[in-house]
Parts: C-alpha cells; sequence; structure tokens
C-alpha cells in the first residue's frame, strides 16, 4: 500500500479533477442532500482567497487513487492560536489509515504555524436525525477531541412556506420594533452602511452560542469586509441583504444575509442574523429575517430551498426558523484539541 499526500493547486488542473472527485464521492454518502461542488466552484474557490485567512487544501493518494482531502485553514488577524480542519476519506478506502495520515499533517501544520487549538466538525447522529455511521466520533475520540458544540442544518422549502404565517411575524415584529427601519442591499454594502456592516460582522465569531469554543472577536474593518465582499463576488455568489437602522442614532444595528450560488442555483444559505446586544429585545431578528426571505424570493424565483445552520442552543434564532418554516435535515458536532493539554 502506498499513501501520498500532496497540495491541491490552482495550477494543476488533475488535482483539481481528483479534488473534485474526491468530495464527490464523499458527498454523496454524507450529503447526499446538499446540490454537488462543481469544478467551477473548486477552482473559484482556489483562485479567490477570503481575507484574513490562509486555507490549504491536499489531497491523499492511496496506491495512485485520491482517496481523502485535508483542508487547514488558519485565521491571520485574529484567533491566532486555533487552527481549524477538515479530514475526509472516500467511503471505499476508509479504515486504512488515511484519515490518520491526514491527522499528521495537520500536527505537522499547527506546529509550523504555532496553532495549539484544534477545530473540526462531523456529521452527528441523533434519534430523529440518523448519520451515514458513527465514524466522525469514533475518528475524533481516537485522537482526543472532545466536543464543543452540535449544531442543526434547517432547511426551508421554498415552496411550501406559509405566507400568511410570514405576514403575521412580520406585523408582530414592527410592532416591537418602533423607532426602527428597514434597508436592503444586493452584494456589497452601500458606502454608508459599510461602517456597520463591518461592525457587526466583527460580532459574528463570538456572538453566535459558540460553545466552549475558544473564539476570539474580529476587528471592525471596512477593508477587510471590502476584500471578502470582492472575494464572494468572484466566486459567482450573489448575496441578500436586509438590515434594520435605529432611527434616533442612524446606526445599523441589525443585519442578516442570504447567499445564493450560481453554479447551484436551486439552492441557497441563510447565513448568520446578527442583533446589536443594544438594540435586542425589539423583534429586530425576526424583522429583518422575514423581511430579507421576501426581498430574496422576489429577486431569485428559480431557488427552491434555503438552508441554515444553528447552534442547538441557539434558542431565540431556532424558534424564528421554526416558525418560518425552517425544518431539521442533519446534526453536526463541533470537536476541539487542545494541545498544550494532550501533549
Ligand atoms: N469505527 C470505529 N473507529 C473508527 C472508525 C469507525 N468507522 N473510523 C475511524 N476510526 C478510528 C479508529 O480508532 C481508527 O484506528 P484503527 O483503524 O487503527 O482502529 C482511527 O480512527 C483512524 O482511522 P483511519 O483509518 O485513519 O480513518 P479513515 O481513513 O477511515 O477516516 C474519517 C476516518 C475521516 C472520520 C472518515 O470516516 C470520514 O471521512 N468521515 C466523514 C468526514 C468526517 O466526519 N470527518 C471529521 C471527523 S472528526 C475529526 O476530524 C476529529
Amino acid at each position: 500500500m502506498s499513501l501520498r499526500i500532496a497540495p491541491v493547486g490552482v495550477d494543476d488542473p488533475a488535482s483539481i479533477d481528483a479534488w473534485v472527485e474526491v468530495m464527490a464521492r464523499i458527498q454523496e454518502y454524507e450529503f447526499p442532500y446538499l446540490p454537488r461542488r462543481t469544478r467551477r466552484m473548486a477552482e473559484l474557490m482556489l483562485e479567490h482567497a477570503f481575507p484574513a485567512r490562509v486555507v490549504e487544501h491536499r489531497l491523499a493518494w492511496l496506491d495512485g487513487e485520491p482517496a481523502g482531502r485535508l483542508e487547514v485553514s488558519r485565521m491571520t488577524e485574529e484567533n491566532l492560536k486555533l487552527l481549524f480542519f477538515t479530514i475526509e476519506v472516500a467511503p471505499r478506502f476508509r479504515r486504512r489509515g488515511v484519515g490518520r495520515a491526514l491527522f499528521g499533517e495537520v500536527l505537522a501544520y499547527a506546529r509550523e504555524h504555532d496553532r495549539t487549538v484544534l477545530v473540526t466538525s462531523g456529521s452527528l447522529s441523533m434519534p430523529d436525525l440518523p448519520a451515514p455511521d458513527e465514524a466522525p466520533a469514533a475518528f475524533a475520540a481516537a485522537f482526543g477531541f472532545t466536543n464543543t458544540l452540535p449544531e442543526l442544518q434547517r432547511r426551508l422549502t421554498l415552496a411550501e412556506v406559509d405566507e400568511d404565517v410570514l405576514a403575521g411575524m412580520l406585523s408582530a415584529a414592527q410592532a416591537k420594533a418602533v423607532g426602527y427601519r428597514l434597508v436592503r442591499w444586493r452584494d456589497a454594502a452601500p458606502e454608508e452602511l459599510a461602517e456597520g456592516v463591518a461592525y457587526l460582522e466583527s460580532r459574528l465569531m463570538t456572538d453566535a452560542p459558540s460553545g466552549d469554543l475558544p473564539l476570539e472577536a474580529e476587528k471592525p474593518d471596512v477593508g477587510r469586509l471590502r476584500r471578502f465582499e470582492e472575494a464572494v463576488a468572484a466566486r459567482g455568489r450573489r448575496t441578500f441583504h436586509t438590515g434594520a437602522i435605529h432611527e434616533q442614532t442612524g446606526a445599523l444595528v441589525a443585519w442578516t444575509t442570504i447567499s445564493a450560488d450560481e453554479e447551484t442555483p436551486g439552492h441557497a444559505w441563510q447565513q448568520i442574523t446578527i442583533v446589536d446586544p443594544d438594540h435586542r429585545g425589539h423583534r429586530l431578528g425576526a424583522l429583518v429575517k422575514v423581511a430579507n426571505l421576501r426581498f430574496f424570493r422576489a429577486e431569485m424565483p428559480q431557488v427552491e430551498v434555503v438552508d441554515t445552520f444553528n447552534a442547538a442552543a441557539n434558542g431565540f434564532m431556532i424558534s424564528i426558523n421554526e416558525q418560518m418554516g425552517f425544518r431539521k435535515l442533519a446534526a453536526f458536532q463541533n470537536w476541539q484539541l487542545d494541545l498544550t493539554k494532550n501533549g
């Protein structure tokens, strides 16, 4: 048996072909409900990096066949102790040490870049949401990971949305949201809102429940926001945003986004919704979310389903989602390993 681990390179088309093939094999087993990642999406991911983050991709070749993949991702301006990674092995190559070898690369990478906390996630079996198998938990346990945060993926099937329910949610929210007005935009934030968006975005990492993950807030930075928006657009993603402005101060205090990839026309993602802590309790979360869904549907009528992730502990956002019609689809577990405590 010969095992080789090699980088996936933007200038190496054969490596991209093999990478897309491995991702497809894994996806059809692990996430059959998600649209396939196309070759074009893979190329664009390699070509257009997000700011303040370095991401590297490697492939494991077993006896000359692409068998597994590794993604390592480290932030460069905050969270300097963390190393995020993904290890995935195609089903027919499992239990032959490919995962273990890829994990060896993660450890070497962590040493090289002085990262001490490893973070990853895998599917999780729950009684009402069975995962394909227990391999992620067994693999995580084999290397001493502890579980941090369960997350649920929910899906909204747009043909089944009850417009009366949405209208009821909107008017109930509007009744409590006196003194705020809505704004909406596509893709890049308008100049006058960029600072507010950068501020709210800087809170994303830490505001949503994150279990005991040692996450640090980002520094608000309009330049970084603009580079992020450029990368999103270059990757072929359209984004639809609704925000709430506090009329007295003119500040943007709530914001939500739905994104759609041109390579997966029937599918979209509801991204994180955030409300400034000083303005919670006015139903602004529900208000921007329902208003944005309406905006999105009018702009993108071809989209059939919208998926979202929530920490299982995020009762407030989950209740809004359930009311809108989002239903549970799959469960995930975040895993963490502190190398300073585990030798
Ligand atoms: N049942 C029990 N133990 C398992 C299993 C399993 N199905 N799979 C792996 N292990 C444990 C064993 O201790 C194994 O050592 P052993 O074979 O000597 O007993 C050890 O993990 C290493 O196994 P490998 O053969 O190196 O792992 P493999 O190449 O099969 O890949 C992986 C394992 C990555 C979890 C694969 O099943 C997969 O791709 N799953 C989907 C993706 C995923 O969930 N990745 C995240 C995992 S969590 C994490 O990375 C910490």
